[in-house]
């Protein structure tokens, strides 16, 4: 049974380009000398080696890799742009390749639209009729096809545009409607080839926070090729690693980035900041050990903190939401007298953060207190606990 939430599936997809014997696939599969298999790999390249892939709807599937690795071959294999030499590709479950030219062509112009590099635009046609050639293609009127263009313009905030050529436009600009073309036709899957790759760092930091927002909106599947490390660790649910047709790793931006699969993938990742790709949720210890619940006995809370050896203490009431910190030196001077309740020494003085703090803003965070940080949801209820030293030792890792 395949999960309802997988949107495109890649099963052992394999692409090779040039000349090759139909064993060619067991040969490769089965033997792992590169020199045994030299003849009959001579004459061909293997683009696209084994792949298989699930991707989730709704999720933004970042594919990343060196010049040459297989990027473009395997996400034109997804829309069958390339025919793959063997393997199957599954959209919402249906088989590509048991369909005819008239089921695929209609998957290809209403399910997937896609956006490349160079812009591809037609220099002759306007903004607006560049934008609505999807939607001309597929044979809707002009009315219908200039308001959906006009809402796909406005998507992107090119409105004003539409009577203009794209030669008035920058490379920026161009990009947009290149994007806007992709969704006029309101597809469920985008394919991105590098699509942000021809335009100025700046620029292309602009469009990677647009498109974010963007996609946020029109909630779309999207499978986004990148070079670039930074580009992938910004607008990645998961990542794939491909190397020399293969891919090396999925995971994660943090999987990606903490437990790289191999040497590859750790050189990629090498001149990554990990203080910008680690979070709070990554590193919070389980708050058992850390917390007590208000009304605790004192004496109860302070033997907690001999036992586990902590110098304070979080208190939460009964629906795990903090109420204060308790010191433990405090709570120890204090017994001597008549404390029977620890609410005269809880303090209100700790940081709190969210899940998806960065490391980067926790270590300012953290030189603004002595206790350990709460990790705290929405509603203010304990998830876990960083303490400063798990806090050091993981600064001392990226230093
Ligand atoms: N039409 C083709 N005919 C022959 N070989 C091809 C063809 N297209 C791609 N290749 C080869 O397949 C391999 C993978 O190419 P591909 O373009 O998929 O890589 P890529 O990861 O997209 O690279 P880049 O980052 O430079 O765009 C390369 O060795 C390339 O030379
Ligand atoms: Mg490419």
């Amino acid at each position: 049974m395949m999960n309802s939430d997988v949107k495109i599936s890649c099963r052992d997809v394999w692409k090779v380009f040039g000349e090759y014997p139909p064993e060619l696939f067991e040969k490769l599969i089965s033997c792992s000398d590169e020199a045994k298999l030299s003849d009959i790999t001579a004459r061909c390249t293997v683009a696209v080696r084994e792949a298989n892939l699930d991707i989730q709807a709704g999720e933004i599937f970042v594919v990343m890799g060196l010049s040459g690795s297989g990027k473009s071959t395997l996400i034109r294999c997804l829309n069958r742009l390339i025919e793959p030499s063997r393997g199957d590709i599954l959209v919402d479950g249906a088989n590509l390749s048991e369909m005819n030219k008239q089921q695929l062509r209609e998957v290809r112009q209403k399910k997937m639209g896609m956006v490349f590099q160079h812009f591809a635009l037609l220099p002759h046609r306007t903004v607006i009729d560049n934008v609505a050639l999807g939607l001309e293609i597929q044979g809707f009127a002009k009315e219908k096809r200039y308001t959906r263009g006009a809402e796909a313009l406005e998507l992107v905030g090119l409105s004003d545009w539409d009577q203009s050529y794209p030669s008035e436009l920058s490379g920026g600009m161009q990009q947009r409607v290149g994007l806007a073309r992709a969704l006029a036709v309101n597809p469920e899957i985008l394919l991105m080839d590098e699509a942000f790759s021809a335009l100025d760092p700046l620029i292309r930091q602009q469009m990677q926070d647009e498109f974010l927002k963007l996609v946020a909106i029109v909630k779309k599947t999207i499978v986004f090729i990148t070079h670039d490390l930074d580009e992938a660790l910004k607008l990645a649910d998961r990542i794939a690693v491909m190397k020399d047709g293969v891919i090396v790793q999925v995971g994660t931006p943090e999987e990606i980035v903490m437990y790289p699969a191999d040497e590859y993938v750790s050189e990629f990742v090498s001149s990554v900041s990990r203080t910008k790709v680690i979070s709070a949720k990554n590193m919070m210890m389980e708050p058992d050990t850390w917390i007590s619940v208000e009304g605790e006995d004192p004496i109860a809370v302070l033997n907690k903190m001999r036992k586990h050896n902590r110098d304070s203490i979080f208190i939460t009431d009964s629906t795990n939401r903090l109420v204060g910190v308790v010191n433990k030196q405090r709570l120890a001077e204090n017994l001597g007298g008549d404390v029977d309740s620890l609410r005269p020494i809880t303090s209100k003085n700790y940081s709190t953060v969210l899940p998806d703090t960065s490391l980067e803003d926790l270590i300012s965070e953290a030189a603004q207190t002595k206790s350990p940080i709460a990790v705290l949801d929405e509603e203010q209820r304990l998830l876990g606990v960083i303490s400063r030293a798990s806090l050091l030792k993981e600064l001392a890792d990226v230093v």
